[in-house]
């Protein structure tokens, strides 16, 4: 059996930002009309390393692919031992024979996807004319979501990063300023970051609310990435019981997403969350309704997205005769 190896680096040297966010938006698409397959993803805690490993399979019928993302998250690595907090490796499959075609690095495929999933919930729930951009946690995750940002919206004037660590901040702006000609104004508080922009991007690994619904204007749209397991949280849960509150998966959400201490605790009830993202893509359900309402994208990452986005690096890759064959 020849399965076709894809490095870290080939998948960077293939993935581009636009294709991502197309590729996520179908496969939104696909989920809101009913016709993926996705079990929730499954689970193993680290309690020892702070950290856990998840394993999560899906199957969209249209693209006719199936696929197995294998990825941890492990917040204290980058201090701890040099690495990743998030590194990931993904799996295609052949559904009409169940054969495995390729295994490729999953670590800037999640971080482009989970970008491209912010950037498809940006130009479906944001305010139109939204401009500028605040970024809270200025790691992986935040590179993309700018470079989303950059994609969806109709010129970005302004970009406002806070980071807990001030050299983290300071490093995204010099990269902004090098990859995307950008200037983020680097800020001494979060609530420097948020107030008054028209879209926010929080992605920390934080466990205790870190953007307050004080500071958070009426119109904005705020993509809140960051909380993908239980007991993370990043934005104060006022925010949530006011705002329109879409998730990418409802029972992933409330096991693991923004909403999930605040469903816990009782504060937040699951019937006061609007709908899932897919449903606003597929025209099912109406996104934004006014532009004063307060929008929130509650991404816990889905499977389908790594699967879709997977996918579009398979096709490029064979078409362009990058990565090795080897006989598995
Ligand atoms: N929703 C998704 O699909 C998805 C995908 C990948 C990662 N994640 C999650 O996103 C989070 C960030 O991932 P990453 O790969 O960017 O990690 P990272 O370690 O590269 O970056 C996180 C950044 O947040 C900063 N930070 C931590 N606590 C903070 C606080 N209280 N206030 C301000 N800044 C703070 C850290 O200093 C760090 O720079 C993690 O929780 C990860 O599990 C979610």
């Amino acid at each position: 059996m020849k399965v076709l190896l894809l490095k870290e680096e080939e998948v960077r040297s293939l993935l581009t930002m636009r294709e991502a966010i197309n590729a996520v938006e179908t496969a939104y698409r696909e989920k809101g009309l009913g016709r993926v397959q996705m079990p929730p993803k499954t689970y193993l805690y680290f309690h020892e390393a702070d950290g856990d490993l998840r394993v999560m399979p899906s199957y969209i019928p249209s693209l006719g692919r199936a696929g197995v993302k294998l990825v941890n998250s492990h917040p204290f690595n980058p201090e701890r031992f040099g690495l990743p907090t998030v590194m990931a490796i993904v799996v295609l499959y052949e559904p009409r024979d169940g054969r495995p075609l390729a295994v490729m690095g999953g670590t800037w495929l999640t971080a482009v996807r989970t970008g491209a999933g912010s950037g498809v919930a940006t130009k479906y729930l944001a305010r139109r004319g939204s401009r500028s951009v605040g970024v809270v946690g200025a790691g992986t995750q935040a590179r993309t979501q700018l470079m989303a940002m950059v994609e969806v919206l109709n010129g970005v004037s302004e970009v406002r990063v806070y980071d807990r660590r001030t050299e983290t901040a300071r490093a995204f702006a010099e990269w902004a300023s090098r990859e995307l000609g950008l200037t983020p104004r680097v800020c001494e508080s979060a609530a420097d970051c948020v107030r008054g922009v028209d879209v926010l991007c929080t992605a920390t690994p934080a466990r205790s609310p870190i953007v307050m619904a004080e500071w958070v204007a009426p119109g904005t749209h705020i993509n809140a990435i960051g909380a993908d397991a239980p007991g993370k949280q990043e934005l104060d849960p006022r925010i949530l019981k006011s705002a329109r509150v879409f998730v990418d998966d409802m029972e992933q959400a409330v096991h693991s997403g923004e909403v999930n201490v605040p469903i816990r605790q009782g504060f937040l009830r699951v019937e006061e969350i609007t709908g899932e993202i897919g449903e606003v893509v597929a025209g099912r359900k109406p996104g934004r309704t006014s532009d004063s309402e307060v929008t929130v994208y509650d991404s816990t990452g889905l499977a389908i997205l790594d699967l879709a986005t997977g996918e579009l690096i398979y096709r490029k890759a064979v078409k362009e005769g990058v990565g090795t064959w080897i006989e598995v």
